[in-house]
């Protein structure tokens, strides 16, 4: 008998939390519903989802950035239902495939500079840890460096270059030859370049972990650095790329940078299939594919699949055709600017930082004896507790689903769909204004949610602080991408 789909997710409707404590990981389901974030969603499209009550939700996460062109994007799932009614052979392996070389052409039309051919993969750790074997072939050095705070993803390699030890512990020994300097330190990459053991330096345009935007020149003298020392500059991109800063690739914000490899992944499929693409220079690539013999000495079964080639084809037509770079950068300003107005009024605001649609609210102890009293109170119980009294009543009280953007820091992080409009923007500013208005009256309501939370985090520490409060994991807790 065929699966009937609609009949399926009608009939379990519901059964979520059930299944995945049976199944699948009961101490994200337990961490979910210890904060009421266990919504069983039914319905999304855009900007928002349904939850199984028919309320709506604005979704200021899109699934860690991977709908930039907005949840069930019509255009490429109408591009891959036609495809599906092609018959078209995928995944032959003994051929060319004609849809990656499309695909291909049309990301490399798309980047600052001469990047000469493309390697797709089915995610961004694997474009991550493709670009390291590559580094590590073509220049013949094992080191690869990387910042503090950085998150390339947690595969093996991209665990090596992850920034917070917290995603580390237990899965040792890591890949040798990792150095780890902090962000936006010439200095510091110049120090450890000049070992002469580098094969490269992998770094976030825009941090992901505490939104954290480098100075002006930064990633320029970067790039020019690693030159010089025979090293290769690879931008992770997977998740400020495909115009979520207002640019196509965040890197383009300070003016020629030359990378060596660019790495793509999210939003590069409308978040519809998985997918990762890894551009690089002519002279990396032959080092690695030097010979007949080597030609696919590095690939994956899945690596261009069909579905994810199309609707990466209809993801770029979409974000040309609506503008969506500009937009973002339009809504971006709309919140940012809004949220400095707010700064002004609300002490625990302390800074807000942002291009385009990837924004930082960083949160820090006031100096009001009781809001500070709070601060301390609310830290001393979980370190990551207090940003969560912003992204719980956010959710509860205004239906907006936003994220803490890393392990014990006071930031929360938005990314929403490129294709939010002004009214989104206008009532996520007057829902966190509210939420602020609350925040800063203690005691008061608020807080007290906020301490029974610290106190079942206390009473639960592997549950609360390996998936969710303290869990950046991936995307896996609370915050991550
Ligand atoms: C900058 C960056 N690089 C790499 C990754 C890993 O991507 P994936 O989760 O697809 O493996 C992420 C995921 O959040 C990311 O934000």
């Amino acid at each position: 008998m065929t699966l009937n789909i609609k009949a399926l997710l009608q009939d379990a409707a519901g059964e979520n939390y059930r299944l995945h404590e049976a199944h699948v990981n009961p101490r994200f389901s337990k961490t979910l519903h210890t904060i009421g974030f266990d919504r069983c969603y039914t319905r999304s499209e855009g900007q928002y989802l349904w939850d199984i009550q028919n309320n709506r939700y604005l979704d200021m996460l899109a699934g860690y950035g991977v709908f930039n062109m907005g949840r069930n994007n019509p255009d490429i799932q109408h591009a891959l239902i036609e495809f599906l009614n092609c018959d078209y052979p995928s995944l032959v392996q003994m051929e060319a495939p004609l849809l990656s070389g499309l695909l291909a052409e049309q990301l490399k039309k798309r980047m600052p500079n001469q990047l000469d051919y493309v390697y797709f993969t089915n995610s961004g750790t694997e474009g991550i840890e493709t670009a390291i074997k590559f580094a590590r072939c073509a220049t013949g050095r094992a080191g690869i460096i990387h910042a503090r705070k950085s998150f390339h993803g947690l595969s093996n390699g991209s665990l090596s270059i992850n920034g917070d030890n917290l995603f580390r512990e237990g899965f040792g020994p890591l890949l040798p030859g990792c150095v780890e300097i902090p962000f936006n330190d010439l200095n510091a990459l110049e120090d450890a370049l000049a070992s002469g053991k580098i094969g490269a330096f992998v770094v976030e345009p825009i941090q992901g972990k505490g939104v954290n935007i480098p100075d002006d020149g930064y990633l320029r003298n970067a790039a020019a650095l690693c030159r010089h020392h025979g090293a290769l500059f690879i931008a992770d991109e997977v998740q400020t790329g495909m115009g979520r800063t207002g640019r196509f690739l965040a890197l383009e914000h300070d003016g020629d940078v030359d990378p060596d490899m660019v790495v793509l992944s999210k939003s590069l499929s409308g978040g519809l299939v998985p997918v990762g693409a890894v551009l690089l220079r002519k002279w990396i690539y032959e080092k690695v594919f030097s010979s007949m013999d080597r030609s696919v000495v590095h690939s994956s079964t899945f690596g261009q699949g069909s579905l994810a080639m199309v609707a990466g084809l209809a993801s770029l037509a979409y974000l040309d055709e609506k503008n969506l770079l500009e937009n973002a950068k339009h809504i971006g300003a709309i919140i940012g600017n809004g949220l400095c107005l707010l700064q002004e009024r609300f002490e625990f605001i302390h800074d807000i930082r942002w291009r385009g649609l990837m924004i930082g609210i960083e949160f820090a102890k006031p100096g009001t004896f009781s809001l500070n009293c709070a601060w301390q109170l609310a830290h001393k119980l979980n370190k990551s507790l207090f940003p969560q009294a912003i992204t719980i009543p956010l959710l509860h009280d205004h239906r907006i689903l936003t994220q803490v953007a890393g392990h014990h820091i006071d930031v929360i992080k938005l990314i929403p769909p490129l294709i939010i409009n002004e009214a989104d923007a206008h009532y996520f500013l007057t829902s966190f204004e509210q939420v602020m208005v609350n925040l800063h009256k203690f005691p008061g309501p608020l807080w007290e949610v906020i301490s029974r939370i610290g106190k079942s985090a206390l009473d639960q520490p592997a549950t609360v602080s390996a998936g969710g409060l303290g869990g950046d994991n991936n995307q896996h807790g609370l915050q991550n991408a």
